[in-house]
């Protein structure tokens, strides 16, 4: 077991790539008085406003919390909504690439609050694919950082940026010493074709179950589920998100432990799944075994999902959770020794025959 706090010492300043969906989250709190002589619904009084980043923005955010230094890759609007984007990222000294895309509405996603409650969210994007020119730039700034990024994370949230070509141009990096640098990917359930032979993929519960069609209940869903996953996809390495169950990392098809969660106090879950993946990819960069990795990635959502809003990790905030909680030996992941045994035995069969 790595001494995590060394761990944490290197991954100071080290650098991870990010490519996916750009999105901007815009959050509108005010109060109900009286209902609207117009139609029957609320008036909202509006008392503040806040813009944050969310997607593939929030990953890059909190690489930079925790001491890294992010390179962000994507595709904004020629609007208002593109410049506050950008405005955001420049304020949390992000490194940027990105592609204006003409004629296409940078995502918003509105959510009004009023009396602490959401009453609706309100949605502004074109999903629809790119143009053949954006997805050019889009594959030359890959091409142009390869040699200087080991890691790179593919943040998917559906709205047009991962395709096919991209995805090709990802598994067909040359990186510094002729390897490839790794690919992990937070996928979504429609695009789960495109993510082939990927290093490693993160899905929570739902989206997981969904790529492999059938359950991922806990406690025996995600062992059959992680192996049907490696059937589709051929990927090297898969963890599983399990939001109150913590997580399933899979090394390899037949080998997954299990991790239970770390937090102590539950308030907000929203961004938990950016901040996997982004410890992940950045312990990964420091050169942690991926167990371990895992485990910080653990340790920091714990950290997160106790604050509110889409919240970032600390560097100070993690050394604080690895000190109050010494390793403790990580159990098989449930279900998982009959599964790989089933799975030899299939093999084994068609072998045979
Ligand atoms: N209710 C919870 N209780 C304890 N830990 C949680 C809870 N929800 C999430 N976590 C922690 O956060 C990690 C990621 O959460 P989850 O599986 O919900 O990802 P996600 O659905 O992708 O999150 P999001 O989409 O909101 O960013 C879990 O592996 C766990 O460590
Ligand atoms: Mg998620």
């Amino acid at each position: 077991m790595t001494d995590m706090n060394a761990l944490l010492d290197q991954m100071q300043g080290k650098r991870v790539m990010i490519i996916g969906d750009l999105m901007l989250d815009h959050y509108t709190f005010g109060q109900v008085s009286r209902i609207s002589p117009e139609a029957p619904v609320p008036v909202v009084e509006v008392i503040r406003e806040e813009y944050v980043l969310g997607g593939a923005g929030n990953v890059a955010l909190n690489i930079n919390a925790m001491g890294g230094q992010a390179l962000l890759a994507g595709v904004i609007g020629t609007d208002r909504d593109g410049e506050s984007l950008n405005a955001l990222l420049r304020e949390s000294a992000v490194e940027t690439r990105l592609v204006h895309a003409d004629r296409r509405r940078t995502t918003r996603k509105t959510r009004i609050i009023a009396n602490n409650q959401q009453i609706v969210r309100v949605d502004r994007e074109d999903a629809d694919p790119l143009t053949e020119s954006v997805v050019g730039e889009l594959l030359e700034i890959l091409r142009e950082h390869s040699q200087d990024i080991d890691i790179i994370i593919v943040s998917d949230y559906g709205k047009g940026v991962v395709t096919a070509p991209l995805m090709d141009a990802l598994r067909s990096l040359k990186g510094a010493h002729g390897r490839r640098p790794r690919i992990l990917v937070d996928p979504k359930p429609q695009n789960y074709d495109l993510y082939q032979g990927v290093d490693i993929l993160t899905p929570n519960a739902k989206e997981a179950g969904e790529g492999a069609a059938m359950p991922c209940s806990w406690p025996l869903g995600p062992a059959t589920v992680g192996q049907a996953l490696f059937r589709r996809l051929d990927c090297q390495h898969l963890l599983i998100t399990l939001g109150p169950q913590g997580m399933a990392l899979f090394e390899s098809r037949n080998s997954a432990r299990h991790i239970p969660t770390f937090a102590r106090t539950v308030f907000d879950v929203t961004g938990a799944g950016d901040t996997v993946i982004a410890t992940l990819a950045l312990a990964l960069a420091a050169g942690a075994p991926l167990v371990d990795a895992a485990v910080l990635a653990n340790h920091a959502a714990g950290i997160v999902v106790g604050q509110v809003g889409a919240a970032t990790p600390t560097v100070d905030g993690l050394r604080q959770a690895v000190q109050s909680r010494p390793a403790q030996p990580m159990a098989t992941l449930p279900g998982m020794d009959e599964t790989a045994f089933a799975a030899r035995a299939v093999y084994g069969a068609r072998s045979l025959g």
